[in-house]
């Protein structure tokens, strides 16, 4: 017979969770999240829709995105056991540096609308990882405040050309000047996509006060409080403003820019390249007889064309095919640490990450960086310490497949 007694109060007490008043309610429920998608979900709560949409919205039907996600949900493991596991190096190097991680921050655009703590926050968590971060000609944090307020951090700086040259020329001189190493030039954007949400809410850049935009006003004050107590949004590196952010890459930038670019590059830019936005192996092939030093197999997560290719399912072939003359970079759908080793196992050199990131400054800012970065790392760790592989060199040897379903 169970003997039954009421416990005693000093007995109940240790057993109760009381919330560890050191950390911010924010920081508390960013410890309650598990994964990149529970972030997202606090982002969605605490973010107006339009920003939300901005962020997590891509082309048209927004199958573009759906593939590159879904593309990772084919990937088998074959995972190897009794190997000693108990030390493992997660770093890779990357263009002539060591990154921490085989992950590294993807440059993003108006990213002060997200979150006022911007880009200089990001670059503070990415700084802290030990991993590198590409700042965007469409950023809200100029070149040189960057530079300043992240002295630590390993800065990549992408590059739109403008149809005036004497702006992108003066963008690549400032960037150098400030220490930015590699020079991404992205190359999917000969018009801006279509993005069905932004038109639907009305997003503009800047974003406009109107009656809706007051009636969110309420149910997002935090948001609200800091755009209108901090500095004004707007680009930094642009002048022209208006229209939603598709529009604005139409207007401003050129549809003229071919391979013969990168030599006029070369004029103004003495560090690394890397061309990001390559769709298919015969391109992949192109930028590798260019000279580039690296190439991003990317569809710009799905904000460009709609319809388009998984890039994960292009990458063993393009790995195969240049691999060996040019460092081979893949982004789009990457939502866990499971699928950055995947994306190194099949082929990439490493992984840039866009959205995920993004979700964790809606979030909470820096803090939310912080727990998102956190969780991918510790997702990539775990994981390559279940398939048996030490280091990434050792992830590259393991046996991967696609399966040929989402099954
Ligand atoms: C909100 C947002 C803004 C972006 N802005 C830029 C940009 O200014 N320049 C650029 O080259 N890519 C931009 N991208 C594309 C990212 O660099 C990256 O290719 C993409 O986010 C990767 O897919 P993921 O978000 O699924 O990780 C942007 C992506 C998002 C989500």
């Amino acid at each position: 017979m169970t003997q039954r007694r009421l416990l005693r109060p000093q007995e109940i007490l240790p057993l109760v969770g009381l919330p560890d008043r050191a950390r911010t309610l924010t920081q508390r429920r960013l410890d309650r999240c598990a994964s990149v998608w529970d972030v997202r979900r606090m982002a969605l709560r605490r973010a107006p829709r339009a920003v939300f949409d901005y962020v997590d919205g891509a082309a048209m039907s927004e199958t573009s995105l759906r593939r590159s996600r879904e593309a990772f949900r084919r990937v088998e493991f074959t995972p190897r056991v009794l190997r000693d596991v108990a030390d493992v190096d997660t770093s890779i190097e990357t263009l002539g540096g060591r990154n921490a991680l085989p992950f590294l921050l993807a440059p993003t655009g108006f990213t002060r609308m997200l979150h006022t703590d911007g880009e200089t926050a990001v670059a503070r968590v990415a700084a802290e990882k030990g991993i590198a971060y590409g700042l965007s000609t469409l950023g809200t944090t100029s070149i040189e405040e960057l530079a300043a307020a992240s002295p630590d951090t390993r800065r990549w700086f992408q590059l739109y050309v403008n149809r005036d040259r004497a702006r992108p020329e003066d963008l690549m001189h400032r960037a150098g000047a400030h220490g930015y190493d590699t020079l991404i030039l992205t190359v999917d954007t000969a018009v801006g996509g279509i993005r069905r949400r932004e038109v639907r809410n009305g997003l503009t850049i800047p974003p406009q006060l109107t009656v809706g935009t007051l009636a969110e006003m309420a149910l997002h004050p935090r948001w609200w409080f800091d755009v209108l107590t901090t500095e004004p949004l707007s680009f930094a590196s642009l002048s022209t403003t208006g229209g939603t952010v598709g529009d604005l890459l139409t207007r401003v930038f050129d549809p003229g820019i071919t391979g013969e670019d990168v030599a006029w590059i070369r004029e103004h830019w003495s560090g690394r390249v890397m061309i990001k936005g390559i769709q298919s192996l015969e391109d992949a092939r192109i930028a590798a007889d260019l000279g580039v030093d690296a190439l991003v197999l990317s569809n710009h997560g799905g904000r460009q064309v709609d319809m388009g290719n998984a890039p994960l399912e292009l990458l063993p072939e393009v790995a195969a095919a240049v691999g060996d003359r040019v460092e081979v970079y893949l982004d789009g759908g990457i939502m866990s640490g499971t699928d950055v080793v995947a994306a190194v196992a099949l082929g990439a050199r490493g992984v840039l990450v866009g959205r995920a990131y993004l979700y964790g400054l809606m979030a909470g800012g820096e803090d939310g960086v912080r727990r998102v970065l956190d969780i991918l790392e510790k997702e990539v760790r775990t994981t390559m310490q279940l398939i048996g592989a030490r280091t990434v060199d050792e992830v590259r040897q393991a046996e991967v497949r696609l399966r040929p379903t989402l099954r």
